[in-house]
């Protein structure tokens, strides 16, 4: 089954407002591509700026995290209505700088997981491991507790147009790429635990890609490999780079 590559770029805390209405003026022509889903997650201020700035154009945006509740005393959250009736069409859930710095946990994404589908947001759900998991070889064990537990409950109809993104922990902002073997790797893990959990067809839909120091230079062979459908790109995503790994053949 082809499946669409899909590009999206994570600007973390960066660009105010206005700074976002120029990146986007600078980056639109350098990202169309007829092939490649492309996404712009922009902080939860730009969004409605980001959303007028890329009307007409191939670009979506999406959004770096939500909260799980429709409403209420929840102060300093975002919920799923608001992203919705801005416009946005994807979300960054899990992302590893939330899950270690604000302490998200599993079951907490697992609800944000079934509120997004409930409101028609794609979630692109981070997974990841530290340096030390990997060096005591329980990378794929802990990749596939994560997936598990997050998708508790989702049904395989939910599962199949969402992304996936692998990043590995001490690979994000680092500069220090996993191996186009070790990132293959994993994705495969993924998507045999995607095919445990429900069946091949949903394996075979669901996107994964790959983050952690994407850049110009490594996108086109990570992208090649047969279980990594594009990318979640962060420091490159602010620079005209980001044209070239959209369009990375
Ligand atoms: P990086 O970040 O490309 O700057 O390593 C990736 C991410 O955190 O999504």
């Amino acid at each position: 089954m082809e499946r669409r590559r899909i590009v999206a770029g994570n600007w973390k805390m960066n660009m105010t407002p206005a700074k976002t209405v120029e990146l986007i003026a600078t980056l639109r022509p350098l990202v169309e591509s007829l092939d490649v889903d492309v996404v712009f997650c922009v902080p939860a201020i730009d969004i409605v700026p980001a959303i007028t700035a890329t009307r007409g154009t191939n670009i979506a945006i999406g959004a770096q995290n939500m909260y799980f509740e429709e409403s209420g005393a929840y102060t300093g959250e975002i919920s799923p209505q608001m992203l919705k009736e801005a416009g946005v069409k994807y979300v960054i859930l899990g992302h590893s700088e939330r899950r270690e710095y604000f302490h998200e946990t599993d079951e907490e994404l697992n609800k944000k997981l079934k509120k997004a589908f409930e409101h028609g947001l794609t979630p692109i759900l981070c997974c990841g491991e530290t340096l030390e998991q990997r060096e005591m070889g329980i990378t794929l064990d802990f990749i596939r507790m994560q997936i598990k537990s997050d998708l508790n409950g989702i049904p395989a109809s939910k599962v199949e147009e969402m992304v996936i993104a692998y990043e590995p922990i001490w690979a994000i902002g680092t500069g220090r790429t996993a191996t186009t073997e070790q990132a293959e790797e994993v994705c495969k893990a993924i998507r045999d635990c995607i095919a445990e959990i429900y069946d091949d067809a949903t394996a075979q839909s669901v996107r994964i890609q790959y983050g952690g120091s994407v850049n110009a230079g490594n996108a086109s062979e990570l992208f090649a490999q047969p279980d990594i459908d594009g990318g979640l790109v962060g420091g490159a995503s602010l620079k005209p780079e980001f044209g070239k790994i959209v369009n990375c053949k």
